[in-house]
């Protein structure tokens, strides 16, 4: 082991004790509580601080940050949307010296150098006074351009993960992969588009990125509860076919669009042939249990393989019962889940992904 090495072991242990990791994790605001239940159902005993009220928690486990991880990204969490390994901690108050000092140990680390591509993500906390978020990144690409490594945004070998509080600094390195999103903290950002119909199309935009889907390969969608239309939107854009049912309007803008049919109505007034879609997305922030009924009420119209897109509004206060309920419904129906996942841009929701067989 280099002094470097031997170095950086020491400080790793001073975090992270023999056989023990710790982790800063993040869900979405007020689900906090939902990813820490997770991690209890993997790991038994969790011990946990709040970092930032109800969605960042800082989490010691009694396994080793690479079984952890393992088991953590295997067991495809629904509400703990974000992990990054605390591999240094400074308590202090003084941002410009514990973000040198982490600069100091990220250095010392021996991961950063020349031709290296390293994301630098920092997040703080509300109680931090200091300095943005994209300020303190900058001052930290500052602090670490003698490694020579490139700094990018996205495709890095590496990220840096720095969590500031009011009282200390979590700093770790750890591949994309292991972090369950490669952005910050899990905060999946698009651009705005000039004109878009609905914050809603980011939902569908992000499933499609998480669910490694292609919309662009399937043939003809229906979209139940489509209004205004982000969803619609979407689909039309990637070049299919889409029936919009709601009985609320579409935007104008996609009336006069040649491969949308509209119908509007209440989606359990209306009737279709068998296997006339091969994607099935409904958003209809319903009551999950008349939701299960309209849509499995439809499902004759999807075909078998066909892909369904579905979210599911949480309604009381036990999401984990709910979910499974609504799970198991669908199951009984042909809809084989693929994956549950409260997004980004989910709210009081989750995201079903579903193939029918
Ligand atoms: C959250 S909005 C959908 C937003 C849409 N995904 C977008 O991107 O613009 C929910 C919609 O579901 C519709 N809806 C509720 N119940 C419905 C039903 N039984 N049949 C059809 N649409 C329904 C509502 O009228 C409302 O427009």
């Amino acid at each position: 082991m280099s002094e470097h090495e031997e170095e950086k072991q020491v400080i790793v242990n001073e975090v992270q004790g023999q056989g023990e990791s710790v982790f800063v994790c993040t869900a979405n605001r007020d689900f906090a509580a939902y990813a820490q239940e997770e991690l209890r159902r993997l790991f038994g005993s969790v011990k946990s601080s709040v970092l930032s009220d109800r969605e960042v928690l800082l989490v010691k486990l009694n396994t080793t940050e690479e079984e952890a991880v393992r088991q953590i990204v295997d067991s495809r969490p629904i509400f703990l949307r974000h992990i990054q390994p605390v591999h240094f901690e400074r308590e202090g108050e003084n941002a410009g010296e514990l973000l040198a000092e982490a600069a100091s140990f990220v250095l010392g680390s021996g991961k950063l150098g020349a031709g290296v591509k390293v994301a630098l993500q920092v997040r703080k906390s509300a109680d931090a006074d200091s300095d943005s978020s994209s300020q303190l990144k900058e001052w930290l690409e500052e602090l670490l351009r003698s490694s020579e490594a490139e700094f990018v945004a996205a495709g890095a070998d590496w990220i840096v993960s720095i969590y500031l509080t009011g009282s200390a600094l979590y700093a770790g390195i750890s591949r994309p992969e292991n972090n369950l999103s490669d952005w910050s903290g899990g905060a999946v950002r698009f651009r705005r588009e000039e004109g878009q119909l609905s914050r809603a199309k980011f939902k569908l935009l992000e499933a499609e990125r998480e669910f490694g889907l292609d919309f662009s390969a399937y043939r003809s969608a229906v979209d139940i509860g489509a209004a205004p239309g982000g969803w619609t939107s979407l689909l039309l854009e990637r070049g299919l076919r889409v029936t919009a049912v709601d009985p609320a309007k579409l935007h104008p803008s996609l009336l006069k669009l040649p491969n949308l049919t509209y119908i509007r109505k209440n989606a359990g007034e209306i009737k279709f042939r068998d296997n006339e879609f091969d994607l099935l997305v409904c958003d209809m922030s319903w009551s999950p249990k008349l939701m299960v009924q309209l849509v499995t009420g439809l499902l004759h119209a999807l075909s078998p393989g066909g892909t369904a897109i579905i979210t599911i509004k949480l309604m009381h206060k036990k999401p984990m019962a709910l979910i499974k309920e609504v799970i198991a419904s669908f199951e009984d129906s042909r809809l084989q889940v693929q994956r549950a996942k409260q997004l980004f841009h989910n709210r009081e929701e989750i995201t079903l992904y579903m193939i029918k067989y």
